[in-house]
């Protein structure tokens, strides 16, 4: 097995040097740190991680659950955590819990094993797993976009419920009345919160919340499909319709399109998110924008924090922190996706 003497021979440098490259203990010259590296390459040494973090008590790691790796919000999201977490010399373990509690459960044992230096959760919207791994093991957490109830840490939102209102008042304000809603599984709050902003703005118009045009998806294209379908086959179908997610939106187009109609000239279609895909797609999608970048950057920030600050050490002397709950703003971003009601009349 190389050792770290034949890396320092190697290199030109001291032992001492090669263990301040590798532990990063102390500034080495770039200069100097890229020859390390670059003797490490040649000689394909492996420094002992598990022997640093002993040694350091950390390992550098942010252990990361989210719900659904395959909806590209999550990739999205997940991305500028890693790279924030990155700037600050974290790698990060992403975990993919499938909206699966049990699964979310089996990653938060997997990645307390890693012995990662802090976890942040998208919650599955059950809240045991995350009280016992907070009460249980002090590790510091901080929760982003899905707010169960009654946990207590950091954690970082955007207002959902004036989302759904933004959605709502757009359509009404291109003449829409008949406004159907698909929402996400009603365990997750950020998607009751949505439907509760529409239905806010459509009481607010004087207009009465038809419970046949509120249905109730799963986040995923298939259901944005489905009930789409359905309402299109109601006596009275909507001429617009809000979906809780963008790739429920895109879905709905799907069921639009293949019937052989338009959108927007026969179906306005709102979306959520601002993902990716609401700009792939043919017309592109109008949605509301959660701010990823700036949720992510606030969350690893905010672990940062309490991982330095040793946050868990302070709740054991009993000095119990003010946790922060962050809630930031969505926008509205009009695209192509949506017509006014006079409009489609003149189309049609
Ligand atoms: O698209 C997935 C949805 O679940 C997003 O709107 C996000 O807020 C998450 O809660």
């Amino acid at each position: 097995m190389v050792t770290i003497k034949e890396v320092a021979e190697k290199a030109g440098v001291s032992i001492t040097t090669v263990s301040h490259v590798v532990n990063e203990t102390r500034y080495v010259s770039d200069e100097l740190t890229e020859k390390v590296y670059e003797a490490m390459r040649d000689l394909s040494y492996r420094p002992n991680i598990v022997a640093r973090s002993l040694r350091s008590g950390q390992t550098k790691t942010i252990g990361l659950i989210l719900p659904d790796i395959s909806n590209p919000f999550f990739a999205e999201f997940s991305r500028k955590i890693e790279d924030k977490g990155f700037t600050f010399g974290y790698n990060v373990i992403l975990c993919n819990a499938d909206e699966d509690d049990d699964k979310q459960q089996r990653y938060i044992d997997v990645l307390l094993s890693k012995q990662v230096d802090g976890l942040i959760f998208f919650s599955t919207g059950h809240l045991d797993a995350i009280n016992q791994t907070l009460d249980k093991y002090d590790i510091p957490v901080v929760i982003t976009d899905r707010e169960p109830e009654g946990v207590h840490t950091d954690i970082v939102l955007i207002d959902n419920r004036m989302g759904g209102y933004q959605a709502a008042r757009y359509l009404l304000s291109l003449g829409h009345r008949r406004i159907a809603c698909i929402s996400g599984p009603s365990l997750i709050r950020p998607s009751a919160q949505r439907v509760g902003g529409y239905r806010a703005a459509l009481e607010e118009a004087g207009i009465e919340v038809d419970e046949d045009l509120i249905r109730t998806g799963n986040f995923r294209f298939d259901s944005g499909e489905t009930q789409m379908r359905h309402l299109m086959s109601l006596p009275n179908p909507p001429t617009a319709v809000f979906t809780c997610n963008d790739v429920m939106a895109l879905g709905a187009m799907k069921a639009v399109q293949s019937a052989g109609l338009r959108v927007p000239e026969d179906f306005s279609i709102v979306g959520f998110d601002n993902s990716p895909l609401s700009q792939m797609v043919y017309p592109q999608l109008t949605t509301i924008s959660q701010p990823v970048k700036e949720m992510a950057d606030l969350t690893v920030e905010l672990l940062v924090e309490k991982i330095d600050l040793k946050d868990h050490q302070k709740r054991n002397k009993g000095l119990m922190p003010e946790y922060k709950r962050i809630v930031l703003d969505t926008k509205l971003v009009i695209r192509e996706s949506c017509m006014s009601i006079a409009r489609e009349a003149q189309k049609n």
